[in-house]
């Protein structure tokens, strides 16, 4: 069963971003999965772990390339939000799995369970502020 499903109450009326929150949420789904096997495959593991960092980083960058284009009102605050994201991505989850001790399958669920919740919490109070901006320019 998934752990984070996408709902239309999570749309923030902008298709492109629906579609990043989707496969967002569809990777993390697979990692917690895959971090609760009882022997996960390491590689598949690691494999998963680096592409929810990567597509998590690819897709505040797509957010934030639209605020720049639109010099979106609140794009400060919004930034700001994504920056303490990816703060807490590098340090408490990227920098520890590189460690030769590294308990990797505990880390992988906890950065999974984090990174769902943190979208989850981050759509509902923050990206759906941005539709009426973003769909008068264009982006719905
Ligand atoms: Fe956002």
């Amino acid at each position: 069963m998934n752990t984070f499903v996408w709902s239309p109450e999570y749309s923030v009326g902008v298709q492109l971003v629906d579609e990043q929150h989707q496969h967002f949420f569809s990777i993390a789904n697979t990692l917690v999965a895959i971090s609760r096997e009882d022997d996960p495959d390491r590689e598949s593991l690691l494999n998963l772990f680096g592409e929810l960092g990567d597509y998590a980083l690819y897709h505040l960058s797509t957010e934030e390339s639209f605020f720049r284009g639109f010099e979106y009102e609140d794009a400060a605050e919004h930034v700001a939000a994504h920056d303490a994201y990816r703060e807490m991505i590098a340090s408490r989850f990227t920098n520890e799995m590189q460690k030769p001790d590294a308990d990797m399958k505990k880390l992988a669920e906890e950065m999974a369970v984090y990174s769902g919740t943190w979208l989850q919490d981050h759509i509902l109070g923050m990206d759906k502020k941005f539709t009426a901006f973003f769909n008068v320019h264009g982006f719905k």
